[in-house]
C-alpha cells in the first residue's frame, strides 16, 4: 500500500499515511493532535488548508466544505486522503495543562448490556489495554459485518477507569449501528474494535469557574464523565447538570446523580427536565433551555459543556449568550448522524467552535 508524508506546517510536523487513510487519522495515532470533533465530515471543525498537493475530499458534507471553499484548497483532514505528499496549514491552539492522548485500537468484549431508558441502552466493554483519555471524549466502534463502517459513542466513565469503558446509546430508527446491531442481535461476550480516544469535547479543570452542564438525551454521556472525573480528582468546581428528556421514561441513572447531590451539596446540582410530562417529583417541567433561563438571572462567570443533538445545543448556546455566556467558555459536543451530513447539519455561523 502507498503512503505519503504529510507534513503539517504550522506545527513544524510530519507524518505518514496511507492512501486509504484519513490525514487526522494518521495525525491521531502519531501523536500529532488536529482540532476535530464529530469526524464524519459534518461539522467542518478540522478544516485545514492544503498548501502543497493532492487530496481526495472523501465524503466530506457539501455543507461543512462548499464548493468554493474546495477550489481554494481546504479540506477536511477527517475524510480527506492522500493523493501524493502534501503540505497543510492547521489553526492548533495548545491549552495549558491539557494532555492529548493518541489514538489507539482497542478490542472491546461486552460484559454488560442493559435497557437503562426508553429505547436506550447502556452497554459495558472490558478493554484489552488501558484507554488514556480526557473525561468527556468519545471513542469510534466499528459496526461488525461491514466493511469499516464505525459509530461514534462518548464515553460515560471517568478517566479512572482505562479497562473498562461505558457506552450509553440511543436508538435511531432505520440507523444501521443501533436499530441495524446494538438493539437487534448485540449479545453480552461479543468483541467488537474499538479506537480513541477522538473530540475536543472535555472538561477543562484548570478553569476554576462554576460548571452548567446541558445534555439532551444520551448528551448526558460524556457529562457523567466529566461530572465523576472532577469529582474523583477533587478539582473543585461546582456543577449543575440540567438533563433534557421528554418524559419520566427517558431519564437514566437519576438515584446515581441524587446520591451524588447528597454526597457533595455544595458542589453537584442535578436537574432533570422533561419537556412533555409535568407534576413528576423531583424534576422540573418545560424544555432544558427554558428551565435554566428560569433558574438564572445570570450564567455570567460560568463555563458550559453542552451536548446532544444538534438543535437542543444550537437552542442551549442561543440561551447562553443571553445569559452572558460567551464561546469562549461554551464547548459544545453535537451528536450529528448520517442524516446530518446530508442535509446540512452544520455548526451555526453565529458561533466559534470550541
Ligand atoms: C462525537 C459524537 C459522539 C456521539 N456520542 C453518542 C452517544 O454517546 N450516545 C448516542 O446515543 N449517540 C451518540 N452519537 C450519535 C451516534 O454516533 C450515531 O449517529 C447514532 O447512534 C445513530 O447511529 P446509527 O448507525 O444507528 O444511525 P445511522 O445509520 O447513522 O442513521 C441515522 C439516521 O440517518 C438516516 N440516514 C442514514 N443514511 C442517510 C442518508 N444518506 N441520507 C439521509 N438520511 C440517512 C437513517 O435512516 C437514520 O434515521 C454521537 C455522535 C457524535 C458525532
Ligand atoms: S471533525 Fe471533520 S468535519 Fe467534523
Amino acid at each position: 500500500m502507498t503512503s505519503y508524508t504529510v507534513r503539517i506546517e504550522s506545527l513544524d510536523q510530519e507524518v505518514e499515511c496511507r492512501e486509504d487513510q484519513n490525514i487526522l487519522d494518521a495525525c491521531l495515532r502519531n501523536g500529532v493532535w488536529l482540532p476535530h470533533a464529530c469526524t464524519h465530515g459534518t461539522c467542518g471543525t478540522c478544516k485545514v488548508e492544503i498548501l502543497d498537493g493532492d487530496v481526495n475530499h472523501g465524503d466530506a458534507s457539501e455543507f461543512a466544505l462548499m464548493e468554493y471553499e474546495r477550489n481554494e484548497g481546504k479540506t477536511l483532514v477527517c475524510v480527506a486522503t492522500p493523493e501524493s505528499d502534501v503540505v497543510i496549514d492547521a489553526d492548533v491552539e495548545s491549552e495549558e495543562g491539557v494532555t492529548m492522548h493518541p489514538v489507539r485500537d482497542f478490542e472491546g468484549t461486552l460484559v454488560a448490556l442493559e435497557d437503562c431508558a426508553r429505547e436506550t441502552r447502556r452497554l459495558v466493554f472490558d478493554l484489552d489495554d488501558e484507554l488514556s483519555f480526557n473525561a468527556g471524549q468519545y471513542v469510534q466502534v466499528t459496526l461488525p459485518n461491514t466493511d469499516g463502517v464505525f459509530r461514534s459513542w462518548s464515553m460515560a466513565n471517568s478517566p479512572a477507569s482505562p479497562k473498562q469503558i461505558e457506552l450509553t446509546i440511543k436508538r435511531t430508527p432505520g440507523g444501521l449501528g443501533t436499530d441495524g446491531w446494538i438493539f437487534k442481535d448485540l449479545k453480552v461476550g461479543d468483541k467488537v474494535k474499538i479506537a480513541g480516544p477522538y473530540g475536543r469535547f472535555f472538561v477543562r479543570t484548570a478553569k476554576e469557574k462554576p460548571i452548567i452542564m446541558i445534555g439532551g438525551g444520551t448528551g448526558l454521556a460524556p457529562l457523567k464523565s466529566m461530572v465523576k472525573h472532577v469529582l474523583e480528582e477533587d478539582t473543585g468546581q461546582t456543577m449543575h447538570l440540567y438533563h433534557g428528556v421528554r418524559g419520566y421514561e427517558d431519564l437514566y441513572d437519576v438515584e446515581y446523580f441524587k446520591q451524588l447531590e447528597a454526597d457533595h451539596e455544595d458542589q453537584f446540582f442535578y436537574h432533570p427536565c422533561l419537556s412533555e410530562e409535568e407534576g413528576v417529583e423531583g424534576t422540573s417541567h418545560g424544555m432544558v433551555t427554558d428551565v435554566i433561563d428560569e433558574d438564572f438571572k445570570t450564567l455570567r462567570g460560568m463555563v458550559a459543556y453542552i451536548c446532544g443533538p444538534p438543535p437542543m445545543v444550537e437552542a442551549s448556546l442561543k440561551m447562553l449568550m443571553k445569559k452572558r455566556l460567551f464561546p469562549r467558555d461554551t464547548y459544545r459536543e453535537d451528536f450529528f448522524d448520517a442524516s446530518d451530513k446530508e442535509t446540512g447539519g452544520t455548526r451555526s455561523p453565529l458561533m466559534r467552535t470550541n
